[in-house]
């Protein structure tokens, strides 16, 4: 039923964010510069919860725009309604819905859709991940030197020593590839996929990365903050990679090669 419930609000989300997409909405500022909410990042939210409050009306849910529904429950839902939102304000399908659902603490189950590009990613903790239904594996690569890496830039915090410019610069001048996609759910699919080798982001929220580390975790990837230690969505660091390249660029962001 988890399951199910999970994957109909992902669902409920993307057709509210197709149903806007292009077209007129509202659009508004939080914390920092360019940090948009729209009108349909608040639709978004309201379908997903009117699926899993139907389901479930005594889960605990953490949101990004509705913050957090405090239930005496073992069960909370991470949502983010939008992943991309900036993207999606200016027509640019590069965004999704996420959703993870935490089960006694741990990280059980994970759904990201983009229903711009078809692609609908899902993982269960000890089941691998899959992108529409078809399993998935990380990449084989085994040095930075020839990866192809994502990162994203947070609304603040930029020029901070060892910040995410100077990171950024650090393997730029190598001649390494760094993409930025503008929504830390798909980059983390990305890597499952293995179309990225890695990805880090010095600032992101739990909502962002929940579902989407759980995914990469089951496509046979890595997963830590910027120290090491195993990754949790509580706190902002994170570096995600196919494994292989996961000390060598931690070298890399920790200025340590
Ligand atoms: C943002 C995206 C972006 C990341 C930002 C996030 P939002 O989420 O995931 O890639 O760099 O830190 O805030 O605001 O589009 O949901
Ligand atoms: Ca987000
Ligand atoms: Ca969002």
């Amino acid at each position: 039923m988890l399951k199910s419930t999970l994957i109909k609000a992902t669902e409920a989300g993307a057709r509210v964010m197709q149903s806007f997409f292009q077209g007129s909405f509202t659009i508004s500022n939080k914390e920092g510069i360019n940090n948009l909410v729209t009108e349909a990042d608040h639709a978004s939210e309201k379908a997903i919860f009117e699926v899993i409050k139907a389901d479930f009306p005594d889960h605990y849910i953490l949101s990004e725009e509705a913050g957090e529904i405090i239930m005496d429950s073992n069960v909370k839902w991470i949502i983010d309604p939008i992943d991309g939102t900036v993207n999606f304000a200016h027509g640019i399908p590069l965004c999704c819905v996420s959703i993870a659902v935490e089960l006694d603490g741990e990280m059980a189950m994970g759904a990201v859709y983009n229903p711009f590009i078809n692609e609908f990613y899902f993982a269960q903790k000890g089941f691998g991940a899959s992108l529409n239904d078809k399993s998935i594996q990380v990449s084989r690569e085994t040095s930075v030197g020839k990866s192809c890496l994502v990162t994203g830039f947070p609304y603040t915090y930029l020029d901070h020593p060892n910040g995410p410019l100077e990171v950024f610069t650090r393997l730029i001048r190598q001649g390494v590839p760094v993409r930025r996609l503008g929504s830390a759910a798909m980059d983390l699919c990305w890597v499952a996929a293995g179309r990225f080798d890695g990805f880090y982001e010095h600032k992101l929220q739990a909502w962002d990365s929940a579902a989407g580390y759980l995914i990469v975790e089951e496509a046979g990837g890595k997963v830590t903050d910027f120290k090491g230690h195993p990754y949790s969505p509580y706190q902002p660091q994170i570096v995600a990679t196919n494994g292989k390249i996961h000390e060598e660029l931690l070298g890399w962001i920790n200025n340590e090669r």
